[in-house]
């Protein structure tokens, strides 16, 4: 029997498609699958109880056993309002959904959004996002969501990921002592990211900055940032502008950096 109630998440409303795996290597691989074949309806949740191949940002694995949430969605962006130059806002969108999420059930906790893809509860990461495009499509992406609730310890996909020994990673029930239901966190995911995606949609993405810019973590702080193509940038993060990208101040001034890999940072 699975740990999910799978009737709750079809009357929720808010998917086209349902695809359940008691476990699977990785739900973002499977939803990527799905919608590049473009027979599942979208929006599309790939769900599992067990990722054995999870993947993060990177070269970061994230693998998770009984008690996380582990979840892809695919989903249709129309082109003319969210083009693919506008996609890592999804992510940011995503981190934020989660974090507000999380939010709600740790009402005294502080929860923040490490740009561009973490959510961390009191210092520590609780959730990783992955927003990837699905090849051969340019109206259809993938966004995967790992959050620790209910798995501790050595079943931490984070822990694993960060065995290079930064920040420690977190469950909900670390925190606070307290099992929950694995649907109603997935629901209250659901229902918070299709909030936000469509305010993204129909009013871009100004108004989420302005919230998101409330909870991000490494305003303030001096970081390090890979840029792809490796090249590395320090500076004091002053939050983020108006599209998404995280503003540096630099020894040469105020730069935009709209991708990367935080690798440190310090208040
Ligand atoms: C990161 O922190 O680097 C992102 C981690 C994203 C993990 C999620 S778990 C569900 C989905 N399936 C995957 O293989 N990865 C994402």
């Amino acid at each position: 029997m699975t740990v999910f109630d799978l009737a709750r998440v079809y009357d929720a409303g808010l998917l086209a498609s349902v695809d359940y795996h008691e476990q699977l290597g990785s739900t973002s691989d499977r939803a990527l699958e799905l919608a590049a074949r473009g027979e599942t309806p979208l929006p599309l949740l790939v769900l599992t109880e067990r990722q054995t191949a999870g993947r993060g940002r990177g070269t970061n694995r994230w693998w998770t056993n009984d008690g996380a949430l582990t979840l892809s969605l695919a989903l249709e962006a129309p082109p003319d309002r969210l083009p693919p130059s506008r996609w890592p806002q999804v992510a940011l969108v995503a981190g934020l959904a989660v974090a507000e999420t999380l939010q709600s059930l740790v009402p005294a906790a502080e929860l923040r959004v490490k740009w561009p893809n973490d959510v961390f509860l009191a210092g520590s990461k609780i959730a990783g996002i992955l927003s990837e495009s699905v090849p051969g499509w340019r109206d259809r992406l993938v966004v995967g969501i790992g959050v620790n609730v209910n798995n501790r310890g050595q079943e931490l996909g984070v822990r694993r990921q960060e065995a290079a020994g930064r920040r420690e990673a977190v469950a909900l029930v670390e925190h606070d002592g307290v099992m929950r239901e694995l649907t109603t966190v997935l629901l209250a995911v659901l229902d918070q990211f299709d909030l936000r995606w469509r305010q993204l949609i129909d009013g871009g993405f100004r108004e989420i900055a302005a919230i998101y810019r409330n909870r991000c973590l490494l305003t303030g702080s001096t970081i390090a940032i890979d840029q792809p193509g490796g090249h590395r940038i320090v500076g004091l993060a002053r939050g983020i502008d108006d599209e998404g990208a995280l503003l540096l101040a630099t020894e040469t001034g105020l730069t935009r950096i709209v991708a990367g890999s935080v690798v440190s940072w310090e208040k």
